[in-house]
Protein backbone atom coordinates (compact mmCIF):
# COMPACT_ATOMS: atom_id res chain seq x y z
CA UNK A 1 0.00 0.00 0.00
CA UNK A 2 1.07 3.81 -0.61
CA UNK A 3 1.29 6.05 1.79
CA UNK A 4 -1.79 7.94 2.06
CA UNK A 5 -2.59 10.58 0.07
CA UNK A 6 -6.34 11.56 0.39
CA UNK A 7 -7.86 15.20 -0.42
CA UNK A 8 -6.75 17.10 2.80
CA UNK A 9 -9.80 19.35 2.29
CA UNK A 10 -8.29 22.91 2.31
CA UNK A 11 -11.05 25.40 1.66
CA UNK A 12 -11.43 28.48 -0.58
CA UNK A 13 -9.68 30.86 2.00
CA UNK A 14 -7.12 28.29 3.30
CA UNK A 15 -5.60 27.33 0.07
CA UNK A 16 -5.29 31.58 -0.55
CA UNK A 17 -3.45 31.45 2.33
CA UNK A 18 -1.40 28.80 1.84
CA UNK A 19 -0.44 30.06 -1.36
CA UNK A 20 0.37 33.27 -0.06
CA UNK A 21 2.82 32.75 2.15
CA UNK A 22 3.98 29.96 0.16
CA UNK A 23 6.42 32.08 -1.01
CA UNK A 24 7.50 33.83 2.39
CA UNK A 25 6.63 34.68 5.44
CA UNK A 26 3.66 37.42 5.23
CA UNK A 27 2.19 39.67 7.70
CA UNK A 28 -1.82 38.77 8.16
CA UNK A 29 -2.76 42.41 7.91
CA UNK A 30 -0.88 42.45 4.79
CA UNK A 31 -3.00 39.15 3.57
CA UNK A 32 -6.02 40.74 4.44
CA UNK A 33 -4.71 43.41 1.74
CA UNK A 34 -3.41 40.63 -0.44
CA UNK A 35 -6.35 38.34 -1.02
CA UNK A 36 -9.40 40.34 -0.51
CA UNK A 37 -10.56 39.16 2.83
CA UNK A 38 -11.97 40.16 5.84
CA UNK A 39 -9.92 40.13 8.76
CA UNK A 40 -11.98 37.15 10.68
CA UNK A 41 -12.04 34.87 7.27
CA UNK A 42 -8.05 35.56 7.28
CA UNK A 43 -7.61 34.78 10.97
CA UNK A 44 -9.67 31.76 11.39
CA UNK A 45 -8.29 30.19 8.06
CA UNK A 46 -4.91 30.39 9.58
CA UNK A 47 -6.06 29.30 12.60
CA UNK A 48 -7.07 26.05 10.61
CA UNK A 49 -4.40 25.60 8.60
CA UNK A 50 -2.17 25.83 11.83
CA UNK A 51 -4.05 23.20 13.15
CA UNK A 52 -3.16 20.70 10.41
CA UNK A 53 0.27 21.57 10.64
CA UNK A 54 0.86 23.90 7.23
CA UNK A 55 1.85 26.78 8.71
CA UNK A 56 2.87 28.81 11.50
CA UNK A 57 1.69 31.37 13.12
CA UNK A 58 3.87 34.24 14.97
CA UNK A 59 2.20 36.87 16.96
CA UNK A 60 3.71 39.68 18.58
CA UNK A 61 2.92 43.16 19.85
CA UNK A 62 4.40 46.35 18.77
CA UNK A 63 4.44 50.02 20.08
CA UNK A 64 3.56 52.85 17.24
CA UNK A 65 4.17 56.23 18.13
CA UNK A 66 2.34 59.22 16.17
CA UNK A 67 2.08 62.57 16.28
CA UNK A 68 -1.06 64.56 17.20
CA UNK A 69 -2.53 67.30 15.48
CA UNK A 70 -0.71 69.54 17.86
CA UNK A 71 2.60 67.74 17.33
CA UNK A 72 1.94 68.04 13.74
CA UNK A 73 1.78 71.96 14.46
CA UNK A 74 4.47 71.75 16.29
CA UNK A 75 6.58 69.85 14.27
CA UNK A 76 6.21 73.44 11.27
CA UNK A 77 6.32 76.09 13.92
CA UNK A 78 8.82 74.57 16.05
CA UNK A 79 7.78 73.38 20.20
CA UNK A 80 7.15 76.38 21.94
CA UNK A 81 10.55 76.52 23.83
CA UNK A 82 12.30 76.20 20.23
CA UNK A 83 10.16 79.27 19.90
CA UNK A 84 11.39 81.19 22.72
CA UNK A 85 14.41 80.18 22.78
CA UNK A 86 14.97 81.82 18.92
CA UNK A 87 13.44 84.68 20.08
CA UNK A 88 15.17 85.88 22.63
CA UNK A 89 18.46 85.01 20.81
CA UNK A 90 17.19 86.84 17.55
CA UNK A 91 16.20 89.76 19.12
CA UNK A 92 18.25 90.13 22.03
CA UNK A 93 15.27 90.52 23.82
CA UNK A 94 15.15 89.50 27.71
CA UNK A 95 12.50 91.55 29.34
CA UNK A 96 10.26 89.07 30.57
CA UNK A 97 6.88 91.44 30.53
CA UNK A 98 8.39 92.38 27.02
CA UNK A 99 8.57 88.60 25.88
CA UNK A 100 5.37 87.85 26.68
CA UNK A 101 3.83 90.43 24.72
CA UNK A 102 5.96 89.88 21.48
CA UNK A 103 6.76 86.09 21.13
CA UNK A 104 3.73 84.39 18.96
CA UNK A 105 2.68 82.35 21.64
CA UNK A 106 -0.31 81.43 23.96
CA UNK A 107 -0.02 82.19 27.27
CA UNK A 108 0.16 78.69 28.35
CA UNK A 109 2.48 77.81 25.77
CA UNK A 110 4.47 80.96 26.83
CA UNK A 111 4.65 79.62 30.22
CA UNK A 112 5.18 75.93 29.39
CA UNK A 113 7.93 76.99 27.54
CA UNK A 114 9.75 79.39 29.81
CA UNK A 115 9.36 76.47 32.79
CA UNK A 116 10.52 73.69 30.04
CA UNK A 117 13.56 76.15 28.92
CA UNK A 118 14.27 76.75 33.15
CA UNK A 119 14.35 73.30 33.88
CA UNK A 120 17.31 72.50 31.27
CA UNK A 121 18.85 75.16 32.26
CA UNK A 122 18.96 77.06 29.08
CA UNK A 123 17.76 80.29 30.53
CA UNK A 124 18.16 82.03 34.22
CA UNK A 125 15.72 84.70 34.89
CA UNK A 126 17.13 87.36 37.48
CA UNK A 127 14.17 89.84 38.30
CA UNK A 128 12.46 90.64 34.98
CA UNK A 129 15.84 90.03 32.94
CA UNK A 130 16.34 86.86 31.29
CA UNK A 131 19.46 85.55 30.20
CA UNK A 132 20.07 82.21 28.11
CA UNK A 133 22.88 79.82 29.67
CA UNK A 134 22.98 77.72 26.87
CA UNK A 135 22.45 78.84 23.35
CA UNK A 136 22.40 75.04 22.20
CA UNK A 137 19.95 72.88 24.76
CA UNK A 138 21.29 69.15 24.32
CA UNK A 139 17.73 68.04 25.56
CA UNK A 140 15.55 70.47 23.47
CA UNK A 141 17.75 69.06 20.50
CA UNK A 142 16.93 65.51 21.41
CA UNK A 143 12.72 66.63 21.86
CA UNK A 144 12.85 67.52 18.16
CA UNK A 145 15.29 64.59 17.05
CA UNK A 146 12.75 62.12 18.64
CA UNK A 147 9.42 64.15 16.79
CA UNK A 148 11.10 63.61 13.71
CA UNK A 149 11.52 60.05 14.07
CA UNK A 150 7.93 59.75 14.78
CA UNK A 151 7.28 61.38 11.71
CA UNK A 152 9.27 59.05 9.68
CA UNK A 153 7.72 56.27 11.37
CA UNK A 154 10.93 55.64 12.69
CA UNK A 155 11.21 53.50 16.31
CA UNK A 156 11.62 54.94 19.51
CA UNK A 157 13.00 54.07 22.85
CA UNK A 158 10.94 55.02 25.49
CA UNK A 159 12.71 57.71 27.65
CA UNK A 160 12.18 60.23 30.10
CA UNK A 161 11.25 62.67 26.85
CA UNK A 162 9.42 60.43 24.91
CA UNK A 163 7.03 60.42 28.06
CA UNK A 164 7.06 63.93 28.45
CA UNK A 165 6.03 64.51 24.79
CA UNK A 166 3.13 62.23 25.67
CA UNK A 167 2.33 64.13 28.90
CA UNK A 168 2.05 67.03 26.48
CA UNK A 169 -0.06 65.27 23.68
CA UNK A 170 2.32 66.12 21.38
CA UNK A 171 2.85 62.21 20.30
CA UNK A 172 0.54 59.42 20.74
CA UNK A 173 1.09 55.91 21.58
CA UNK A 174 -0.75 52.77 20.15
CA UNK A 175 -0.02 48.83 20.84
CA UNK A 176 -0.33 47.23 17.66
CA UNK A 177 -0.68 43.63 17.41
CA UNK A 178 0.74 41.71 14.17
CA UNK A 179 0.66 38.47 13.15
CA UNK A 180 3.06 36.64 10.59
CA UNK A 181 2.01 33.56 8.91
CA UNK A 182 4.87 31.45 7.97
CA UNK A 183 4.37 28.23 5.74
CA UNK A 184 5.73 24.60 7.47
CA UNK A 185 7.75 21.93 5.35
CA UNK A 186 4.39 20.23 5.52
CA UNK A 187 2.69 22.85 3.87
CA UNK A 188 5.42 22.93 1.24
CA UNK A 189 4.90 19.53 0.55
CA UNK A 190 1.26 20.14 -0.23
CA UNK A 191 1.69 23.28 -2.53
CA UNK A 192 3.68 20.58 -4.34
CA UNK A 193 0.81 18.26 -5.12
CA UNK A 194 -1.72 18.87 -7.57
CA UNK A 195 -4.99 20.43 -6.19
CA UNK A 196 -3.62 20.11 -2.25
CA UNK A 197 -4.15 16.46 -2.20
CA UNK A 198 -1.78 15.43 0.29
CA UNK A 199 -2.94 14.15 3.73
CA UNK A 200 -0.31 14.28 6.82
CA UNK A 201 0.06 10.58 7.94
CA UNK A 202 -0.59 11.18 12.05
CA UNK A 203 -1.18 7.79 13.08
CA UNK A 204 1.49 4.84 12.58
CA UNK A 205 0.60 1.24 10.54
CA UNK A 206 3.04 -1.26 9.64
CA UNK A 207 2.15 0.21 5.96
CA UNK A 208 3.05 3.83 6.80
CA UNK A 209 6.23 2.26 8.83
CA UNK A 210 7.40 -0.13 5.60
CA UNK A 211 6.12 3.51 3.04
CA UNK A 212 7.75 5.71 5.51
CA UNK A 213 9.90 7.46 2.56
CA UNK A 214 7.14 8.57 0.74
CA UNK A 215 4.61 9.22 3.58
CA UNK A 216 4.55 12.91 5.12
CA UNK A 217 4.23 12.97 8.28
CA UNK A 218 1.96 15.48 10.35
CA UNK A 219 4.20 17.24 12.62
CA UNK A 220 4.71 17.02 16.67
CA UNK A 221 4.30 20.19 19.02
CA UNK A 222 7.43 19.81 21.40
CA UNK A 223 6.75 22.64 23.08
CA UNK A 224 3.18 21.90 24.16
CA UNK A 225 2.44 21.62 28.24
CA UNK A 226 2.35 17.97 29.37
CA UNK A 227 1.99 16.93 32.68
CA UNK A 228 5.12 15.23 34.21
CA UNK A 229 5.84 12.29 35.14
CA UNK A 230 5.84 10.97 31.61
CA UNK A 231 7.53 7.80 32.58
CA UNK A 232 5.98 4.54 32.63
CA UNK A 233 7.15 1.82 35.35
CA UNK A 234 6.40 -1.55 35.80
CA UNK A 235 4.20 -2.00 38.61
CA UNK A 236 5.98 -3.56 41.65
CA UNK A 237 3.88 -6.86 41.46
CA UNK A 238 5.45 -7.85 38.07
CA UNK A 239 8.87 -6.45 39.01
CA UNK A 240 8.83 -8.45 42.40
CA UNK A 241 7.42 -11.61 40.31
CA UNK A 242 10.55 -11.70 38.04
CA UNK A 243 13.02 -11.41 40.76
CA UNK A 244 11.03 -14.10 42.55
CA UNK A 245 12.03 -15.96 39.39
CA UNK A 246 15.45 -15.10 39.70
CA UNK A 247 15.97 -16.35 42.87
CA UNK A 248 13.85 -20.01 42.23
CA UNK A 249 16.42 -20.59 38.69
CA UNK A 250 19.16 -19.39 40.77
CA UNK A 251 18.40 -22.30 43.38
CA UNK A 252 17.90 -24.76 40.53
CA UNK A 253 14.09 -24.93 39.65
CA UNK A 254 12.88 -24.78 36.66
CA UNK A 255 9.69 -22.81 35.18
CA UNK A 256 6.10 -24.57 34.87
CA UNK A 257 3.54 -23.11 32.98
CA UNK A 258 -0.15 -23.94 32.38
CA UNK A 259 -3.74 -22.75 31.41
CA UNK A 260 -5.44 -20.06 33.57
CA UNK A 261 -8.56 -22.04 32.83
CA UNK A 262 -8.85 -25.53 34.27
CA UNK A 263 -10.70 -29.07 34.78
CA UNK A 264 -11.89 -29.36 38.25
CA UNK A 265 -10.06 -32.72 37.76
CA UNK A 266 -6.48 -30.96 37.41
CA UNK A 267 -7.82 -27.91 40.32
CA UNK A 268 -9.61 -30.89 42.89
CA UNK A 269 -9.50 -34.42 41.78
CA UNK A 270 -5.94 -35.41 41.69
CA UNK A 271 -5.14 -33.66 45.11
CA UNK A 272 -8.57 -35.66 46.21
CA UNK A 273 -10.63 -32.68 47.19
CA UNK A 274 -14.02 -34.81 48.30
CA UNK A 275 -16.31 -33.97 45.32
CA UNK A 276 -19.59 -33.54 47.08
CA UNK A 277 -17.55 -31.80 50.83
CA UNK A 278 -17.00 -28.25 51.52
CA UNK A 279 -13.54 -29.31 51.09
CA UNK A 280 -14.17 -27.56 47.15
CA UNK A 281 -15.16 -24.37 48.76
CA UNK A 282 -11.81 -23.81 50.81
CA UNK A 283 -10.71 -21.89 47.44
CA UNK A 284 -14.22 -20.09 46.31
CA UNK A 285 -14.07 -21.42 42.58
CA UNK A 286 -14.67 -19.47 39.52
CA UNK A 287 -16.46 -21.49 37.15
CA UNK A 288 -16.70 -21.07 33.69
CA UNK A 289 -20.05 -21.69 31.92
CA UNK A 290 -21.15 -25.34 30.85
CA UNK A 291 -17.82 -26.20 29.42
CA UNK A 292 -16.04 -29.50 29.67
CA UNK A 293 -12.25 -30.75 29.22
CA UNK A 294 -10.70 -33.40 28.24
CA UNK A 295 -8.99 -35.07 30.81
CA UNK A 296 -6.44 -38.30 30.69
CA UNK A 297 -8.83 -41.83 30.25
CA UNK A 298 -5.98 -43.87 32.44
CA UNK A 299 -5.81 -41.07 34.74
CA UNK A 300 -9.00 -40.22 35.34
CA UNK A 301 -9.67 -44.19 35.68
CA UNK A 302 -6.97 -44.34 38.44
CA UNK A 303 -7.82 -41.35 40.28
CA UNK A 304 -11.51 -42.57 40.25
CA UNK A 305 -9.87 -46.01 41.82
CA UNK A 306 -8.09 -44.44 44.43
CA UNK A 307 -11.12 -42.05 45.24
CA UNK A 308 -13.35 -44.70 46.05
CA UNK A 309 -11.64 -47.66 47.52
CA UNK A 310 -7.92 -46.47 48.51
CA UNK A 311 -4.96 -48.80 47.46
CA UNK A 312 -2.87 -51.14 48.99
CA UNK A 313 0.62 -51.46 49.36
CA UNK A 314 3.94 -52.83 50.61
CA UNK A 315 5.87 -50.40 50.74
CA UNK A 316 4.08 -47.35 51.42
CA UNK A 317 0.97 -46.53 53.95
CA UNK A 318 -2.62 -48.74 52.82
CA UNK A 319 -5.10 -46.17 51.49
CA UNK A 320 -9.13 -47.45 52.18
CA UNK A 321 -10.27 -44.15 49.70
CA UNK A 322 -13.52 -42.15 50.43
CA UNK A 323 -15.72 -45.23 49.76
CA UNK A 324 -18.20 -42.95 47.91
CA UNK A 325 -18.73 -42.73 43.59
CA UNK A 326 -16.48 -40.58 41.86
CA UNK A 327 -18.16 -38.47 38.94
CA UNK A 328 -16.37 -38.07 36.00
CA UNK A 329 -18.65 -35.10 34.57
CA UNK A 330 -17.98 -33.24 38.37
CA UNK A 331 -14.35 -33.78 37.13
CA UNK A 332 -14.64 -32.33 33.52
CA UNK A 333 -16.20 -28.79 34.07
CA UNK A 334 -14.27 -26.19 33.28
CA UNK A 335 -12.87 -23.26 36.16
CA UNK A 336 -10.64 -20.83 36.49
CA UNK A 337 -7.56 -22.33 38.62
CA UNK A 338 -8.23 -21.19 42.28
CA UNK A 339 -4.76 -22.45 42.86
CA UNK A 340 -0.95 -23.24 40.98
CA UNK A 341 -0.92 -26.64 42.38
CA UNK A 342 -3.49 -27.66 39.41
CA UNK A 343 -0.07 -26.60 37.34
CA UNK A 344 1.72 -28.87 39.91
CA UNK A 345 -0.23 -31.92 39.64
CA UNK A 346 0.33 -31.57 35.49
CA UNK A 347 3.78 -31.36 35.85
CA UNK A 348 3.86 -34.33 38.06
CA UNK A 349 1.88 -36.46 35.09
CA UNK A 350 3.84 -35.02 32.39
CA UNK A 351 6.92 -34.16 33.68
CA UNK A 352 7.91 -36.00 37.21
CA UNK A 353 7.07 -39.31 36.93
CA UNK A 354 8.62 -39.77 34.09
CA UNK A 355 12.03 -38.04 35.51
CA UNK A 356 15.14 -40.25 35.97
CA UNK A 357 17.39 -37.80 37.19
CA UNK A 358 16.76 -36.47 40.80
CA UNK A 359 16.15 -34.14 42.15
CA UNK A 360 13.11 -32.86 39.65
CA UNK A 361 12.30 -28.97 41.01
CA UNK A 362 10.06 -26.76 39.58
CA UNK A 363 8.32 -23.61 40.46
CA UNK A 364 5.67 -20.82 38.70
CA UNK A 365 5.38 -17.56 39.83
CA UNK A 366 1.62 -17.28 37.99
CA UNK A 367 -2.26 -16.36 38.98
CA UNK A 368 -5.28 -18.04 40.57
CA UNK A 369 -8.36 -17.09 40.42
CA UNK A 370 -10.54 -16.83 43.82
CA UNK A 371 -14.53 -16.12 43.88
CA UNK A 372 -13.62 -13.59 46.58
CA UNK A 373 -14.16 -10.04 47.76
CA UNK A 374 -11.17 -7.69 47.50
CA UNK A 375 -10.53 -6.41 50.96
CA UNK A 376 -7.00 -5.58 52.62
CA UNK A 377 -5.22 -9.02 52.30
CA UNK A 378 -7.86 -10.65 49.94
CA UNK A 379 -7.51 -10.58 45.72
CA UNK A 380 -9.73 -12.02 43.23
CA UNK A 381 -6.87 -12.69 41.42
CA UNK A 382 -3.39 -12.90 42.78
CA UNK A 383 0.06 -14.38 42.36
CA UNK A 384 1.43 -17.53 43.65
CA UNK A 385 4.58 -18.55 44.20
CA UNK A 386 4.50 -22.57 43.65
CA UNK A 387 7.32 -25.07 44.40
CA UNK A 388 7.30 -28.75 44.10
CA UNK A 389 10.43 -31.07 44.58
CA UNK A 390 11.08 -34.92 44.28
CA UNK A 391 13.76 -36.79 45.36
CA UNK A 392 14.77 -39.50 47.62
CA UNK A 393 13.63 -39.74 51.60
CA UNK A 394 12.65 -35.91 51.29
CA UNK A 395 10.91 -35.40 54.58
CA UNK A 396 9.60 -32.34 56.76
CA UNK A 397 12.76 -31.08 57.55
CA UNK A 398 13.56 -30.61 53.78
CA UNK A 399 10.36 -28.71 53.44
CA UNK A 400 11.20 -26.44 56.12
CA UNK A 401 14.89 -26.13 54.77
CA UNK A 402 13.36 -25.06 51.43
CA UNK A 403 10.48 -22.51 53.03
CA UNK A 404 13.64 -20.80 54.73
CA UNK A 405 16.24 -20.88 52.06
CA UNK A 406 13.43 -19.17 50.05
CA UNK A 407 12.62 -16.06 52.54
CA UNK A 408 15.64 -15.61 53.20
CA UNK A 409 17.18 -15.27 49.66
CA UNK A 410 13.87 -12.75 49.13
CA UNK A 411 14.97 -10.73 52.35
CA UNK A 412 12.27 -11.66 54.63
CA UNK A 413 13.58 -13.40 57.39
CA UNK A 414 10.75 -12.86 60.39
CA UNK A 415 8.57 -16.19 59.22
CA UNK A 416 7.24 -18.53 61.47
CA UNK A 417 5.90 -21.96 60.05
CA UNK A 418 3.01 -23.40 62.53
CA UNK A 419 0.81 -26.99 61.71
CA UNK A 420 -2.30 -26.74 59.54
CA UNK A 421 -4.66 -28.95 57.67
CA UNK A 422 -4.89 -29.52 53.74
CA UNK A 423 -6.22 -31.80 51.58
CA UNK A 424 -3.92 -33.64 49.85
CA UNK A 425 -0.77 -32.67 52.25
CA UNK A 426 0.06 -34.21 55.60
CA UNK A 427 1.48 -33.34 57.66
CA UNK A 428 1.19 -29.37 56.60
CA UNK A 429 2.64 -26.10 57.47
CA UNK A 430 1.41 -22.97 57.66
CA UNK A 431 4.01 -19.75 56.27
CA UNK A 432 3.62 -16.40 58.58
CA UNK A 433 5.22 -13.75 58.22
CA UNK A 434 5.06 -10.32 60.18
CA UNK A 435 3.28 -7.81 58.48
CA UNK A 436 5.05 -3.96 59.64
CA UNK A 437 1.75 -2.21 57.81
CA UNK A 438 -0.46 -4.46 59.89
CA UNK A 439 1.41 -5.18 62.92
CA UNK A 440 0.89 -8.41 63.13
CA UNK A 441 1.33 -11.83 61.90
CA UNK A 442 -0.52 -13.12 58.37
CA UNK A 443 -0.37 -16.20 56.38
CA UNK A 444 1.67 -15.97 53.38
CA UNK A 445 1.78 -19.53 51.93
CA UNK A 446 0.75 -23.20 52.89
CA UNK A 447 2.75 -26.31 52.17
CA UNK A 448 3.30 -29.83 52.68
CA UNK A 449 4.31 -33.38 52.16
CA UNK A 450 1.90 -35.03 49.33
CA UNK A 451 -0.47 -37.77 50.35
CA UNK A 452 0.38 -41.33 49.19
CA UNK A 453 -3.30 -41.09 48.18
CA UNK A 454 -2.65 -38.33 45.51
CA UNK A 455 0.55 -39.61 43.96
CA UNK A 456 -0.59 -43.32 43.78
CA UNK A 457 -2.16 -42.44 40.40
CA UNK A 458 1.17 -41.28 39.15
CA UNK A 459 2.96 -44.46 40.13
CA UNK A 460 5.11 -42.43 42.51
CA UNK A 461 6.09 -43.99 45.38
CA UNK A 462 8.61 -41.26 46.43
CA UNK A 463 8.22 -38.35 49.06
CA UNK A 464 7.02 -34.99 47.30
CA UNK A 465 7.12 -31.59 48.93
CA UNK A 466 5.50 -29.01 48.02
CA UNK A 467 4.09 -24.92 48.40
CA UNK A 468 2.47 -22.31 47.24
CA UNK A 469 3.15 -18.92 48.44
CA UNK A 470 0.74 -15.85 48.18
CA UNK A 471 3.07 -13.26 46.45
CA UNK A 472 1.44 -9.83 46.96
CA UNK A 473 0.87 -10.98 50.56
CA UNK A 474 4.43 -11.68 50.94
CA UNK A 475 5.27 -7.98 49.23
CA UNK A 476 2.96 -5.86 51.46
CA UNK A 477 4.85 -7.24 54.58
CA UNK A 478 8.50 -6.43 52.76
CA UNK A 479 6.87 -2.51 51.50
CA UNK A 480 5.43 -2.26 54.83
CA UNK A 481 2.04 -1.40 53.11
CA UNK A 482 -0.99 -2.43 55.55
CA UNK A 483 -3.52 -2.63 52.75
CA UNK A 484 -2.84 -5.26 49.76
CA UNK A 485 -5.00 -2.44 47.29
CA UNK A 486 -2.51 0.23 47.90
CA UNK A 487 -0.61 -1.86 45.13
CA UNK A 488 -3.06 -3.73 43.22
CA UNK A 489 -6.61 -2.89 41.58
CA UNK A 490 -7.88 0.49 40.18
CA UNK A 491 -7.58 2.27 43.99
CA UNK A 492 -3.61 1.28 43.88
CA UNK A 493 -1.56 4.47 45.31
CA UNK A 494 0.12 5.68 42.45
CA UNK A 495 2.30 8.01 43.85
CA UNK A 496 3.61 5.43 46.00
CA UNK A 497 3.63 2.54 43.16
CA UNK A 498 5.94 5.43 41.37
CA UNK A 499 8.13 6.27 44.00
CA UNK A 500 8.75 2.53 45.90
CA UNK A 501 12.28 2.05 45.75
CA UNK A 502 13.45 -1.67 44.15
CA UNK A 503 15.61 -1.42 47.12
CA UNK A 504 12.73 -2.51 49.86
CA UNK A 505 12.24 -5.62 47.51
CA UNK A 506 15.59 -6.46 46.85
CA UNK A 507 16.11 -7.15 50.01
CA UNK A 508 13.29 -6.09 52.03
CA UNK A 509 13.07 -6.33 56.46
CA UNK A 510 9.66 -7.25 57.81
N1 LIG B 1 -2.34 -24.84 46.97
C1 LIG B 1 -2.14 -24.29 48.27
C2 LIG B 1 -2.80 -22.90 48.37
O1 LIG B 1 -3.36 -22.46 47.40
C3 LIG B 1 -0.70 -24.18 48.63
C4 LIG B 1 0.00 -25.50 48.67
C5 LIG B 1 0.72 -25.95 47.59
C6 LIG B 1 -0.09 -26.27 49.78
C7 LIG B 1 1.39 -27.16 47.62
C8 LIG B 1 0.56 -27.49 49.86
C9 LIG B 1 1.29 -27.92 48.78
O2 LIG B 1 -2.76 -22.26 49.38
Amino acid sequence: MEAEKIAINLDESEKKILTAVSSGPMDSAYLIDKIGLDRDSVMNASRRLLSKGLVRVLTSVSVDFKLTDLGRKYAADGLPERVLLSYISTNKQADYKQLTESVPLTKEEFSAAIGSLKKIKAISIDGSAVKIDKEKPKELEEKEESMEKVMKGLNLDENEIVSELIKRGIIEKKEKFSETVEITDLGKEVMKTKGFSLRPVDKLSPEIIYNWKDAVFKGYNLDMDIPMPLSGKKNITKQFASMIKEILVSMGFKEMRSDYAESSFWNFDVMMFKQDHPDRDIQDTVHIGAGETKVPTELLERVKGVYESGFKSSTTDSSIGFRRDFDISESKKLIMRGHTTATTFRYIYDEISKHKDLPAKFFSVDKAFRNETMDFSHLPELYQIEGVVYDDDLNLSDLVSYIKEFYLRIGLDKIRLKPTYNPYTEPSLEIQAFSKGLDRWIEVGNSGIFRPETLRPFGIEKNIIAWGFGMERILISMLGVSDIRQIYGAFSDLDFLRNVPESKILRGSS
